[in-house]
């Protein structure tokens, strides 16, 4: 699903993935390419087509760890294709185009496909996989996303990749879809995923499918599957929408989790006054042990036990929430504009922290500048450009709040929220990048801003005035809870690689 126009140069354009640009004289049909351009994963995503609906359709039985079925694409052909790649690591068994058996070949998470006949421009596909493998035992960069857990179940919850080891896809955020997502499972196994339930039902064979939908557009790595024995709860939020929470029946502290996540409609009509109308159809959040993370899951994020072991932990709901504006509606046009997510559900914190009345935004953001020294190795992450390797270092994030807080500084309380406001009403389900948040918010402001981003997001060293401008320059007080948190958040995003 594309909605808006991104260039070579906004994506970050790797070099040797570049397709023809769409004026140019009409050729042979040739192969899409294998990347879609992210400068820091340059085989993510592919070219030459573009995707409009998935239909995951399949089994899991989490004895062998089999996942089996049918996975059903519809796209529409871009250029005049030879053949066309997706992204995906498990073993194919059969693939057809528009009806056709067509050749495949997978290798290294890359899905050769190869129709009977090339395909034009401007072609509806319907492009049908199924599979039957063990989701576990691939790696993807060294490393290895899916998650079996301790009650035998399984997790397909990673950034910034996943799809593969459940979906063939076009694994990017700038190629977003809607879903269908319907597993069976044995009956003691409950299974999630995002948007709305659909119903369940038991199959002959004594499975259990369960059926969940998203109606807007979904990134890849945003689309989760949870299986496992879980307690899942069917409420309705204030606003009537559908309110799905499901916490694990091993979790150590069951009750500062739903002390937490119950409540996320809260948070979110908080967060709405801030940032603009939620822009989904349900609500949730899923808590599992051994995830090590949390994740902005569309409309139910995931989120490890491990933040509730020393009680209740509303910022991490209210971080992943925050993502539902910041990465899932607005998504990131490559992977090296990262701090338009994490900066900013990181900052959402800080006005959650506000609401609370635990600290101001502008304390929490100052006390962190004050409290990290300038020879400390933080300051050297570039949160606009932080590199493949540092992309969730936390620098993006909280050097990334700090830059927010600047900004609101420059610029005053009523632009700065008519400017995130602005931007998640502008770029709804659509992608973004920093240069282009930027112009927005000059725009808006009527300020020259460039240096301000420079600044704070694209020079190495400690900026030589705080969040709150030079007239403030002592720490203010840290709000202890928020400190703590913090710190758990940095802890366990390392520990989730
Ligand atoms: N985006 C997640 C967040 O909300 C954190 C994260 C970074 C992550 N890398 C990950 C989660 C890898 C799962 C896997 O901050
Ligand atoms: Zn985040």
């Amino acid at each position: 699903m594309t909605r808006l126009l991104v260039t070579a140069a906004a994506v970050g354009l790797a070099a040797g993935v570049a397709t023809a640009p769409a004026d140019a004289a009409p050729k042979a049909p040739s192969p899409g390419a294998a990347g879609i351009g992210d400068a820091y994963y340059p085989l993510d995503g592919n070219g030459g087509y573009d995707v409009g609906h998935y239909d995951i359709r399949l089994s899991y039985r989490p004895a062998g760890d089999e996942l089996s079925g049918t996975t059903t694409i519809t796209a529409k052909a871009t250029q005049d294709l030879s053949r066309f790649n997706l992204d995906f690591l498990l073993k194919v068994s059969t693939l057809r185009v528009n009806n056709v058996p067509a050749k495949f070949a997978t290798d290294g998470g890359e899905l050769t496909v190869t129709p009977a006949k090339p395909i034009a421009k401007g072609t509806n596909l319907t492009i049908v996989v199924t599979y039957d493998d063990s989701p576990g035992k691939y790696k993807l960069y060294g490393f290895n996303a899916w998650k079996r857990t301790a009650d035998g179940g399984a997790l397909a919850t990673d950034e910034p990749q996943i799809a593969p080891w459940w979906f063939p896809s076009n694994d990017h955020p700038l190629d977003k879809a809607t879903f269908d997502v319907s597993i069976a499972a044995p009956k003691d196994f409950a299974v999630l995923s995002n948007g709305t339930f659909a119903g369940k039902s038991t199959q002959g064979n004594g499975l259990v499918r369960w059926n969940w939908r998203s109606a807007k557009p979904q990134g890849t790595y945003e689309t989760s599957l949870v299986v496992g024995k879980y307690q899942v709860n069917f409420q309705t939020a204030p606003n009537g929408q559908p309110f799905v929470t499901a916490y694990g029946a091993d979790l150590a502290n069951p009750d500062q989790a739903r002390a937490s996540v119950e409540r996320t409609p809260e948070i979110l009509e908080f967060e709405s006054t801030q940032f603009g109308p939620y822009p989904f159809e349900a609500q949730g959040g899923v808590v599992s042990t051994g995830l090590g993370f949390a994740l902005e899951n569309q409309t139910r994020p995931t989120f490890s036990d491990d933040f509730f072991t020393d009680g209740s932990d509303t910022y991490v709901v209210a971080h992943e929430n925050a993502h539902q504006w910041f990465g899932d509606s607005v998504s990131v046009a490559g992977w090296r504009n990262i701090w338009l997510n994490e900066g900013f559900a990181s900052y959402a914190e800080t006005l959650w922290s506000e609401y609370l009345g635990e600290g101001t935004a502008a304390e929490v953001n100052q006390y962190a500048y004050d409290s990290i020294p300038a020879d400390d190795p933080f300051w050297q992450v570039l949160p606009g450009d932080p590199g493949p390797d540092n992309q969730f270092d936390d620098a993006v994030y909280t050097r990334g709040a700090m830059a927010l807080q600047a900004l609101r500084t420059a610029v005053g309380d009523a632009d700065f929220f008519k400017i995130l406001k602005k931007w998640t009403k502008t770029r709804q389900y659509g992608n973004g990048t920093i240069e282009q948040f930027v112009g927005l918010a000059e725009n808006v402001s009527g300020k020259p801003l460039q240096s301000l981003f420079t600044t704070w997001l694209f020079t190495a060293g400690k900026p030589a005035v705080g969040p709150n401008g030079a007239s403030v320059s002592k720490a203010l007080v840290a709000p202890k809870s928020f400190a703590k948190i913090r710190a758990t958040d940095r802890k366990l995003a390392a520990a989730g690689g």
